[in-house]
């Protein structure tokens, strides 16, 4: 049943954006949809969840918002994976070639991911009956036959490495060439690809094949200068090995933005928030208030948050590193069961840290604090199943010169050896 929600209340899904072109406001079509809702009103009410998050409706509700509207017809809808539901709302809506194998994508990670919770409950073996054919799923979702799925696919995949393909695909996608046409004309070039082995996926240069990893230098292609900064390689790894392309990854305290640049550049989705934004794309958010709406279909958070006060210089004031032992330690164990919240089932959670052995108060009688088994702790706490961990070299230059110089004349040692502590939510 429909009632109504304030349009303040409503929010679009980045979801939507990633698959689906936007509708431009000069187009014949958004012209007609105005026309039709100024006149008519909204005959098919929006579908949003309890929070305003929209499900189905964003060109309606483009409209709406143009048409200045204050209140608008919403069906409210608790229940399912927002990736089937949009799908499924956006089935009988003409679509390009590019939308259908985004869509395509989409609905292979979701059956992959099913397939491996299978495999999670059941102690690594699945039934015969409950395997899925998911390419014929796939094909059958976005209303296509294998055949011409399969056609679609070699086209679209050939078109981000070869511009030939590239210009087949934009034809498609402009309705003036068929697919099975464009397949016909780039097939020695899927051949060529076939033979040279380009059909297996290719693993990106800064993979690590072993779980000890060492970065002298920031890639420049990640991340920008920080107090903070760490080799954007280390996020581009964890985001390799946990997530599948179109995933959403979140970073909550995103410093220089080096995990929002590696995820993009593994094609992941991002979002990444910090209590001082550096760059236009991190939005300014205090974590201890919670991860928001957003989050909630995230397959990775990872965390490099504050090693306590033992890189503070160029932080702001509203930075947990400027906390007192207790209030940091609260603050931290509050974010871990946060995170684990949050992140959605068969999803991960990674925390970057070290061991302290400076900074510490005159009352610390320990010899020294490990925050990394601090949080494997944490996250066992909240929930989580312990996955992996993987030992981190940073540069030296984490270090100021000041601290170099207090630890020789201290006689104590200055941390460069890191652990990840990657934890899964399997339940
Ligand atoms: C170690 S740095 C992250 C560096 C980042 N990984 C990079 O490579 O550039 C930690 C960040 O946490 C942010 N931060 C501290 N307390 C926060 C809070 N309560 N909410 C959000 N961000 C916070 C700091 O502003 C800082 O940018």
């Amino acid at each position: 049943m429909a009632s109504m929600m304030n349009i303040s209340q409503l929010h679009t899904n980045k979801l939507n954006e990633s698959i689906y072109d936007e509708l431009k406001e000069d187009s014949p079509q958004y012209q007609e949809l105005l026309k039709s809702v100024s006149e008519n009103g909204l005959l098919t009410p929006l579908v949003v969840r309890p929070d305003g998050l929209i499900l189905s409706g964003h060109r309606r509700f483009s409209v709406v918002k143009a048409l200045g509207w204050e209140t608008v017809p919403v069906e409210i809808k608790e229940d399912g994976d927002d990736r089937v539901l949009l799908i499924e709302y956006n089935r009988y809506r003409a679509k390009t070639g590019s939308e259908l194998m985004r869509e395509a994508n989409l609905l292979h990670a979701v059956y992959a991911e099913r397939a491996e919770l299978n495999l999670l409950g059941r102690g690594n073996t699945v039934a015969e009956e409950d395997k899925v054919d998911a390419r014929k799923e796939v094909a059958a979702t976005i209303g296509m036959g294998e055949r011409t799925y399969g056609k679609l696919k070699k086209v679209y995949e050939l078109a981000q490495v070869n511009p030939n393909a590239a210009a087949k695909m934009a034809a498609i996608d402009a309705g003036t060439i068929s697919i099975d046409s464009a397949y016909k004309s780039i097939r020695t070039l899927v051949k060529e690809s076939e033979s040279k082995g380009e059909e297996k996926p290719e693993i990106p240069d800064m993979v690590k094949f072993y779980n000890s990893w060492q970065f002298s230098e920031n890639d420049p292609r990640f991340g920008m200068p920080h107090p903070g900064r760490i080799p954007g390689q280390i996020p581009a790894n964890i985001i390799y090995y946990y997530t599948e392309p179109g995933d959403l990854v979140v970073d909550p305290m995103a410093g220089g933005g080096s995990t929002i640049d590696a995820a993009e550049y593994l094609e992941r989705r991002c979002i990444g928030y910090d209590v001082a934004p550096r760059r236009p794309d991190i939005q300014m958010h205090d974590i201890s208030k919670g991860f928001p709406d957003e989050c909630r279909d995230a397959q990775l958070i990872f965390m490099d948050p504050p090693y306590w006060n033992m890189i503070d210089e160029g932080y702001s004031d509203g930075s947990a590193s400027r906390k007192s032992l207790d209030g940091f330690v609260e603050w931290y164990d509050a974010l871990m069961a946060a995170a684990g919240r949050t992140v959605r089932v068969g999803g991960f959670v990674a925390v970057i840290n070290m061991g302290q052995y400076f900074r510490l108060p005159a009352e610390f009688t320990d010899g020294y604090i490990d925050w990394p088994i601090r949080t494997y702790q944490a996250l066992q706490r909240a929930g989580l199943t312990p996955w992996a961990r993987v030992g981190v070299t940073y540069p030296t230059t984490l270090h100021g010169g000041f601290d170099v110089e207090a630890a020789k004349a201290g006689r104590f040692m200055l941390p460069i050896l890191g652990d990840i502590i990657i934890m899964r939510r399997t339940k």
